[in-house]
């Protein structure tokens, strides 16, 4: 019988795309009606970017949110607005995905990576130990929508007197004893590229809560030049410098997509936790552990994440049997930690030895090595998170022990077993 996933495909699990409609499509055609495609200009401007970073930063709860045109652009912005660069060290999780790494390695500051923990995220226990005299900040990557331990971490970031950035990409929605990431650090930085929670196909967005930071970046987003625009957001202005910027603006019709899109966060949050809810309560026992989750309740619920007990090559079996059955299961970053792509791997010391072996950080790479995950889509129902669980329960009977394999929930069936 055909799985039932084959026969009802697997709906998008990129949540933001998935749920684009009508609200898109008219705030796109207002800015096309009004011929004023560009933030600053325009016989009808529709202020979509402005609007969009007025109810973000409402959102999140700064002051001040600056949109840009993808988050590794905010990441850039955001760094040489920390005035990070050549003999900086930069504390950066071993497992993220590379924009991290290369936004820090771009401005001539040094990584210096740090394990992670079954969390996904940054292990506070390990900061401390990359700290030396060059340390000047650290980037924290709440991963696939689960927050960091934010206790832990601004206890270290204050103690230690470092700069504190946090790399949201993955994880608009998601809060940390109910404050939103992104909102803790000197800087916040989003992106809303295809796979996002909310998307506009490519965009990104910085926060802070620190006006002089906030007038930075915005001249360092647009060529150095600071326009009346942002006077009345801003307040006042502390300084009469013009950076050497770059274009990192977004578009109006960027804007209008963003705009509609964060007016769904929420909605999408909530769709997203139920499902992940009734797919949870329906797995049975098996060699896995989930993720754990310094809040749960702050969880986004995009994915869910086992960390299996058996092999790597039982992990992968299980893994290749949910996407034969239609599920979109994965290993996280092919297992690979982020010092292991061939882009940071290619960075030698003056001697030509490899700058970031591997090995560098262990238990990192175990944890990827034994991490898979399966995404949670908003439009599940809950017959198909049902069957998401059916096909968990019986692929994990299959891999660990095949004697007590299940028989296989059909379309239209609507108990689990
Ligand atoms: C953790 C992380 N940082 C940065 C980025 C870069 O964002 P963008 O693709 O919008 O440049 C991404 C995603 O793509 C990401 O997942």
């Amino acid at each position: 019988m055909k799985p039932y996933f084959k026969q009802k495909p697997y709906p998008l699990e990129f949540s933001g795309a998935a749920m684009i409609g009508a609200e898109e499509k008219e705030l796109v055609n207002r800015v096309l009606d009004s011929r004023s495609l560009n933030r600053y200009y325009g016989p009808a401007n529709q202020g979509m970017v402005a609007d969009f970073e007025r109810e973000a930063a409402t959102w999140l709860g700064v002051k001040h949110t600056l949109a840009v045109h993808s988050g590794s652009g905010a990441l850039r912005v955001a760094l040489r607005a920390l005035d990070i660069g050549p003999g900086d060290e930069i504390l950066v999780p071993a497992s993220t995905f590379i924009a991290t790494a290369l936004a820090v390695l771009n401005t001539g500051a040094t990584t210096v990576f740090v394990e992670i923990d079954e969390s996904g995220n940054i292990n506070p226990n390990d900061i401390e130990h990359g700290i030396t005299t060059r340390t000047k900040a650290l980037i924290v990557v709440p991963i696939l929508g689960v927050p960091c331990d934010m206790d832990s971490i601004l206890a270290i970031v204050r103690r230690r007197k470092l700069l504190l950035l946090e790399d949201c990409a993955q994880s608009f929605g998601c809060r940390y004893h109910g404050r939103p990431v992104g909102s803790f650090g000197d800087i916040g930085c989003f992106s809303l590229q295809h796979c996002k929670v909310i998307t506009s196909g490519e965009g990104g967005l910085v926060a802070t809560s620190n006006p002089s930071l906030y007038e930075r970046m915005i001249r360092l987003h647009d060529q150095g030049f600071l326009r009346e625009a942002h006077l009345p957001n801003l307040g006042r202005v502390a300084s009469t410098e013009s950076p050497l910027g770059e274009n990192y603006r977004m578009s109006e019709l960027t804007g209008a997509v963003a705009l509609a899109q964060l007016r769904k966060l929420d909605r999408i949050v909530a769709k997203l936790k139920e499902n992940r809810r009734r797919i949870y309560s329906a797995l049975q026992p098996g060699p896995y552990r989930f993720r754990p989750s310094p809040d749960p309740d702050g969880d986004v619920g995009c994915n869910l994440l086992f960390i299996h007990e058996g092999t790597g090559a039982q992990m992968d079996e299980w893994v290749h049997l949910l996407c034969a059955e239609g599920i979109p299961a994965g290993c996280r970053y092919d297992g690979k930690t982020v010092y292991q792509y061939s882009q940071i791997r290619a960075i030698r010391n003056p001697d030509g030895t490899m700058r970031f072996p591997d090995g560098l950080c262990p238990r990192t790479e175990h944890i990827l090595q034994v991490s898979a995950h399966v995404p949670v889509a908003p439009q599940l129902t809950a017959e198909d998170c049902l069957a998401v669980a059916d096909a968990i329960n019986r692929t994990t009977d299959k891999v660990y022990s095949p004697s007590k394999s299940r028989c296989q929930l059909t379309v239209g069936h609507n108990e689990a077993r």
